[in-house]
């Protein structure tokens, strides 16, 4: 086990220096013990914080030794309690040696002062106690919290992921009031049938295809779900690697269920638009009897018995899965076990992510849609970068039951497609309430191929893209310019306390393990859930009201019916999600690559807007976005990755974006 030294720097020596040499596993499991320890656990970023904090002023002391923090000040009797707990469950270097083992008063000389203590509650912004209530709270935390909040680990929390034992505290991103009831039916849209579609001659041409276009191909027999299965996989066995964006191939599984679509239709039995239509998961996923990676090294040869709820439905609507996709690990970013997926519109470029191979693959034609996921970000920003059209739905119109868990009251399934239609025609075969996700309910939507767009007025923020407007405009909707005006500062921050706490109870265990540090990309989750350690639950629970307050205020100001703005700005990207609000994004055209090299490239940047509207519009949001791509074109594009120069993957012009999440403080 790896040694680690632990620090608490504080400031001009004044606050004490505290080392212990402890091995990592004992170290995450000690942080269990006592949550005002942690600090020294994380010490470089409480050295970092520490340097702002002044009132500290215990002499610099060098131990090793558990009780290193606590105060010299503290009682015998709490010193007697750690050592009760500590020792004979972790093999603590030194805790055996007779300088500690013997007796409480070996305690007081061997540790600090109950300025350090205090110093730990800086962290929490909680440093407001007379010394001698510090001390008491450190008792009280031995004697009470402490079997608290082991019984509870214990009880739920062994297994990482969030598959097990949900929160009961349930997030509904429905505007109305309880009086209201609505009288839900789920009932399915009512589709526009195409007409007079002909099979092309080329396998690429029909890779390119909406699903209404496939679906018709499929219904009046020009061609068989298994021969699409087929254009499919090869496709994706011939860009998968280039892109780095296929976790497995489903390729028996889905042999298996375009026979059965094409026995089923040769009897005379269509299920509807998606019978005998391929598509891919994101790796979080799970089906049973292919692995549910998570995209992570640690999990990446976990096999989950479980058919996640989307899964279920897509199957009884017909489609046939052929791929599980890439997925950032552990849902952030598009690092991977595997690699790191790249956009194929340029392809020295990184998708972004998480749902980085739903992105990249239906992009690049290698699926006629995907299944993706956000909890912030992840379906908005790949389907921006990667060119598609994604819909990111009203929280809780998905089930989640067998999908990695990150947030209970943030995660979302969504689709990634070529067009708005297909996003419509997804969303409605995967929409509903799936019992075992207490967030999912039955959603009633308006048929979105029926809505009259010119009855409605539509706002457009500074940074949507004018062509969008102009667009919309003549097809009649009424276009008024609009502010987003709520007043909560702490948008992306509420965003990180509640997706960092809500992931860390998910993979509490594999952060005690120390699993983290084989993760891929040690700047993100690593980091972020250590951090998140250290929110007190008063202050997670403070985010949630001032989330409450902010949906109230978004809630007041949305007086148009839905409004176009920037899909990326991460600061709408936190909103969108803190209030559970649909969006869809629309690719709205292309620039030139930055860095064009001299012979020029057919590699392009792409353009796109998002349409976002009040929970439960959804159908209005879908609506827009089929106005615009029924006279636009910028969607039916193809990227050039067919067409890739030799070096166009050579190795140092990779240029690395992350998505930017400074906090936004709005001016006062
Ligand atoms: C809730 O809905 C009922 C029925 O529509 C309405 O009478 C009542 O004023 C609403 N209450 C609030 C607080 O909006
Ligand atoms: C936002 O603006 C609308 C009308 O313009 C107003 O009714 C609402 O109170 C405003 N909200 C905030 C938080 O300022
Ligand atoms: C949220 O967390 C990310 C990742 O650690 C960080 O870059 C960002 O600054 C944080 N945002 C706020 C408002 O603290
Ligand atoms: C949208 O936001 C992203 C991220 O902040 C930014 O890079 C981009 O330029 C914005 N687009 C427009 C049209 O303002």
């Amino acid at each position: 086990m790896a040694m680690m030294l632990l620090q608490l720097r504080l400031p001009g020596g004044k606050c004490g220096l505290v080392s212990a040499h402890v091995s990592m596993h004992t170290a995450l499991r000690l942080s269990s013990l006592f949550l005002l320890l942690s600090v020294t656990f994380f010490g470089r970023s409480a050295a970092a914080s520490c340097q702002q904090l002044h009132t500290c002023s215990s002499p610099t002391t060098s131990v090793s030794h558990p009780a290193a923090v606590s105060p010299s000040a503290m009682t015998a009797r709490t010193c007697n309690l750690i050592e009760k707990m500590l020792c004979p469950k972790v093999r603590f270097h030194g805790c055996a040696s007779s300088s500690y083992s013997s007796r409480s008063d070996a305690c007081p000389e061997k540790i600090g002062d109950v300025s350090q203590l205090k110093c730990a509650f800086k962290l929490f912004d909680a440093d407001f106690f007379p010394d001698s209530k510090v001390q008491e709270i450190a008792e009280g935390a031995v004697d009470y919290n402490i079997p608290i909040i082991r019984a509870n680990r214990k009880s739920v929390a062994s297994v990482d992921g969030g598959l097990q034992n949900p929160s009961p505290l349930v997030f509904n991103a429905k505007w109305g009031n309880a009086s209201e009831q609505v009288n839900i039916k789920s009932r399915r849209f009512d589709y526009p049938s195409p007409s007079g579609i002909q099979r092309p001659k080329n396998d690429e041409d029909i890779a390119f295809m909406s699903v209404v276009g496939l679906g018709e191909l499929i219904r009046t027999g020009q061609i068989t779900s298994e021969e699409l299965t087929r254009i499919f996989l090869q496709r994706l066995k011939r860009y998968g690697d280039v892109l780095q964006s296929v976790v497995s191939y489903t390729e028996e599984l889905a042999f298996m269920q375009a026979k059965e679509a094409d026995r089923l239709l040769a009897e005379g039995t269509y299920l509807g638009p998606l019978h005998g239509i391929p598509y891919g998961l994101k790796d979080i996923i799970a089906v049973p009897h292919y692995r549910t990676t998570w995209g992570s090294k640690t999990f990446k040869d976990q096999v989950l018995d479980i058919e996640a709820w989307v899964y279920k439905r897509l199957k009884s609507a017909g489609a046939v899965l052929v791929a599980k996709l890439a997925t950032g690990s552990l849902a952030y970013d598009d690092i991977w076990f595997g690699g790191r997926t790249r956009n194929p519109w340029n392809i020295e470029e990184f998708s972004t992510g998480s749902s980085a191979g739903p992105a990249a693959c239906t992009s690049a034609g290698m699926v006629p849609f995907a299944i993706g996921s956000e909890t912030a970000g992840s379906m908005t920003y790949p389907a921006a970068r990667c060119g598609v059209t994604a819909l990111r739905p009203t929280f809780g119109s998905v089930g989640r039951t067998g999908v990695m868990s990150i947030s209970e009251s943030l995660d979302k399934l969504g689709p990634f497609c070529r067009t708005a239609a297909d996003c419509a025609i997804i969303l409605d075969a995967i929409r509903g309430k799936d019992p075992d996700d207490l967030s999912s309910r039955d959603i009633s939507l308006d048929n979105p191929f029926t809505v009259d767009i010119t009855k409605l007025t539509v706002g457009y923020l500074d940074d949507a893209e004018m062509e969008v407007i102009e667009v919309l405009k003549t097809k009649g909707v009424n276009m008024v310019p609009f502010k987003l005006n709520y007043t909560v500062e702490s948008v992306q921050g509420i965003l990180n306390f509640t997706m960092d706490v809500d992931m860390l109870a998910h993979f509490d265990e594999w952060q005690r393990q120390g699993k983290d540090a084989v993760y891929e990309a040690q700047d993100q989750w690593p980091v972020e859930l250590r951090r998140a350690r250290m929110i007190s639950v008063v202050d997670y629970v403070q985010a949630q009201r001032a989330r409450g307050k902010l949906i109230r205020e978004v809630r007041e100001g949305f007086e148009v019916d839905a409004f176009v703005g920037n899909a990326t700005d991460w600061e709408k990207v936190c909103l969108g999600n803190l209030v559970g609000i649909p969006i869809i994004v629309v690719p709205t055209g292309f620039t030139s690559i930055s860095n064009l090299p001299s012979g020029g490239s057919k590699r392009r940047t792409t353009l796109n807007t998002g349409i976002y509207a009040p929970p439960e519009k959804d159908h209005i949001a879908l609506a827009l976005a089929m106005a615009y791509q029924s006279v636009t074109d910028h969607h039916k594009q193809r990227p050039p990755i067919d067409d890739l120069a030799p070096d166009e993957l050579a190795p140092g012009r990779e240029s690395v974006v992350y998505p930017s999440r400074r906090l936004h403080i709005y001016p006062k």
